[in-house]
């Protein structure tokens, strides 16, 4: 089916995901910390970037291939891993594993997803990457990279930008605990929402699964706790070694944000970097990705990836035109979920695709790497 006439905008999506997720899983979703000041200065300084239009150009079909990390793509954005993502929207793993191995992009999965590696293995495409958080114990650090190597992930991300959990002050109004309990209000919230609950009650109530197959083995843990919290540690730059030494294939380091680290993580033998603010949820007084990433691009030469705030099309190609390789997204995805269910991430790709080749064709580029030399 062809859902453009009716949702030719994210914001559409986003707009019936609201309607058919209950209210304190899109809190969750939805929200960043503190005044959630750097989550508006995300979209308001993607706004500011401005590309040069050129006219007379004839017809043409724009290419929005690229490569990285010595693959080709067709499209040159995907899917950033997201927590707890099958509590967003049921069987959400699964979903985004599919679709991503239909369009040839990238999905990530997060290591406090609900899913184990070995679950959405059957599911993945060829571009399957794994994001730690870092496990403290080095058995635990190791098994998880064996376990995803074993899956089929052949990327491992290690996300730096979390070294201690943050406020995230609406998320807490809204009542998520951990592991999620659909009691009092928050059972009346599902139950406004009967197309996420059928859903639940299919899937079972989604939980950390891979962190829940290593609580065992780590002391003091109460049931109240959250087990992803008490098993990961907040990584410094001997971890990044480690994982050097022992993860046979490109390692990608994700949240960083200032042109310091970027130029010691190259010395470090790293593949990538990943620049990102965690779509403001872990900082509020760091600026934009947006704004960093010219910083970064100047300091280093390994490829980066994108994301925090990327909304459409347009937004791919800003980003492009300041020097990111890759583009990645994460609320969008569930965005489409929440909306359109299993139909919904197809549409969205399609969707970005879509607009990429409108501005494009505005602009008169015919491929991504004439872009920087239209920023204004
Ligand atoms: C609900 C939610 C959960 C997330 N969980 C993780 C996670 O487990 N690991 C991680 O590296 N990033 C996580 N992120 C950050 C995303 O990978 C990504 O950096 C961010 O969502 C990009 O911004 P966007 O949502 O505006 O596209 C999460 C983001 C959201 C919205």
């Amino acid at each position: 089916m062809d859902h453009h006439a009716k949702y030719p905008g994210l914001s559409d999506l986003k707009t019936r995901a609201r309607k058919r997720i209950p209210h304190f899983v899109w809190e969750y979703l939805d929200s960043a910390t503190g005044q959630e000041a750097t989550l508006k200065r995300n979209r308001t300084k993607l706004d500011e970037v401005l590309l040069r239009p050129s006219i007379l150009h004839g017809e043409f079909t724009p290419d929005l291939s690229t490569t990285f990390l010595g693959r080709g793509y067709k499209l040159p954005f995907g899917i950033a891993p997201v927590g707890m993502s099958g509590l967003i929207w049921p069987g959400a793993e699964r979903l985004l594993a599919q679709e991503a191995a239909r369009q040839g992009i990238p999905y990530s999965m997060s290591t406090v997803a609900t899913q184990t590696p070995e679950d959405v293995a059957p599911y993945l495409g060829e571009d399957a990457w794994f994001q730690m958080y870092p496990p403290r114990d080095p058995d635990i650090r190791k098994d998880m990279m064996k376990r995803a190597k074993a899956a089929g992930f052949n990327t491992l991300i290690m996300t730096v930008d979390v070294p201690v959990a943050s406020r995230r002050e609406r998320q807490t109004r809204g009542g998520l605990t951990q592991p999620p309990r659909l009691t009092g209000r928050l059972a009346v919230q599902a139950a406004l929402r009967p197309a996420w609950l059928n859903g639940i009650r299919k899937t079972g109530m989604p939980r950390m699964k891979l962190m829940d197959s290593y609580a065992e083995q780590t002391t003091s843990l109460s049931s109240t706790e959250h087990v992803g919290y008490l098993l990961r540690t907040s990584p410094d730059w001997d971890y990044v070694k480690y994982l050097r030494d022992e993860w046979n294939g490109p390692l990608i380091i994700k949240g960083v944000a200032n042109a310091d680290d970027a130029a010691r993580l190259q010395d470090e033998g790293v593949d990538a970097l990943w620049v990102s603010n965690h779509a403001g949820r872990q900082f509020d007084g760091g600026p934009s990705t947006i704004e960093a990433l010219p910083h970064i691009r100047a300091a280093t030469t390994l490829p980066l990836v994108f994301d925090s705030g990327i909304e459409g099309g347009l937004d791919i190609l800003r980003a492009i035109a300041l020097g990111a390789d890759f583009v990645m997204l994460g609320r969008p995805w569930h965005y489409a979920l929440g909306a359109l269910g299993d139909a919904g991430p197809a549409h969205l790709a399609d969707m970005l695709a879509k607009d990429m080749a409108s501005n494009m064709g505005q602009l008169g580029t015919k491929t991504l790497a004439e872009l920087p030399a239209r920023l204004m």
